[in-house]
């Protein structure tokens, strides 16, 4: 007993106890502001496609892509990060389209930054896995391994397109070492010194991406564990950090969210950069799925993980339901 009352002495329920109060004392709350749209531009269709493993995100026309990205801005979205899915014969082995100034992702670039201008900051996914037939992050070299130095030469490219079409921020993600210093090299060389990196610096080699590649058209040979991280690894991040901080990241990414708030803690720790987290396609499977089976309350569910995500260290949220959320903010 203490001499303040009756036990128990500390009552933490005291503020718990009204809506308000538990509003009032909140440590974490998300602001539209912290959130970032990713979406996915498909060329040469009249009509989104909506992607089943997915649900509610769609393969955008260049003209849905456009509404979308002002419904962003209306919502009060920070960003837009973009995917392009070019038409399945264009694919090669080197990803060409991906440095083909009239490539979809350039033109979706262009497209964005001509409707929305500077309201909404623009950025581009920087990997060759969209447009490589063999699908993966890279090119490949003789044995059919992923080639880390000849890879970065095409990133190299891939920097300037984006940039000269209009990209506010490039987003590395194919966990190829080198791949900051390299892009950063190039945007500077080419008058795009303003350009911004956002690294993917932590990414984990993840089951969760299954549905990625539906909504990108992907079908990939093998796996991708010989450049993205190990779930096993947590120092290994920190590694990655040091790299890619060191390379000229101007913000860097952990990905994906949900399994690996760990991570996401441990670097968000450590920085004194934006950091970011990714909520990706599975993690939005999940909740969908469940929701659909009537086992858990959809909504409240995106708000956990979203706010968890940022209680564990995010200033940025990557997530599908970027403007839904927002919206409703
Ligand atoms: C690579 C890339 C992937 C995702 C974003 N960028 C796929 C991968 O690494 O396999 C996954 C995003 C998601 O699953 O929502 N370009």
């Amino acid at each position: 007993m203490t001499k303040y009352g009756t036990f128990p002495g500390a009552r933490p329920r005291r503020l718990r106890t009204t809506p308000a109060m538990r509003r009032m004392v909140a440590e974490h709350r998300l602001h539209p502001a912290d959130l970032i749209l990713p979406a996915f531009v498909r060329e040469g269709i009249s009509e989104p496609v909506p992607i089943s493993a997915m649900p509610g995100v769609v393969q955008h026309t260049r003209d849905t892509l456009r509404k979308a990205a002002v419904e962003a801005v209306a919502a009060g979205v920070s960003g837009i990060m973009l995917f392009g899915v070019p038409e399945e014969a264009k694919k090669d082995a080197a990803g060409t389209v991906g440095t083909d100034p009239d490539g979809i992702l350039q033109v979706a670039l262009r497209d964005v930054r001509a409707e929305v201008g500077d309201d909404l900051v623009v950025m581009s996914d920087l990997c060759l896995d969209e447009f490589t037939d063999h699908g993966h992050c890279g090119v490949l070299d003789a044995d059919g391994r992923v080639d880390n130095d000849a890879t970065l030469e095409r990133y190299a490219e891939m920097a300037q397109v984006q940039a000269d079409a209009g990209a506010h921020v490039v987003a590395p993600s194919g966990m190829m070492d080198g791949q900051v210093g390299v892009i950063r090299d190039a945007l500077d060389q080419t008058g795009h010194e303003e350009v911004s990196i956002l690294a993917y610096t932590a990414k984990y080699s993840s089951a969760f991406y299954g549905p990625f590649r539906e909504a990108v058209g992907s079908s990939l040979q093998g796996d991708r564990k010989t450049y993205q991280q190990d779930p096993a690894n947590l120092r290994e991040s920190l590694r990655e950090l040091a790299l890619d901080l060191d390379e000229g990241a101007d913000m860097v990414m952990v990905k994906p969210a949900l399994p690996y708030l760990d991570v996401l803690a441990k670097v968000a720790d450590a920085v004194d950069v934006p950091v970011a987290a990714y909520q990706i396609s599975g993690e939005l499977a999940m909740v969908e799925a469940a929701a659909e089976k009537g086992w858990i309350d959809r909504d409240k569910a995106i708000l956990e993980t979203l706010t968890g995500i940022k209680r564990a260290g995010a200033d940025l949220i990557l997530t599908y339901w970027a403007t839904e959320v927002a919206q409703g903010l």
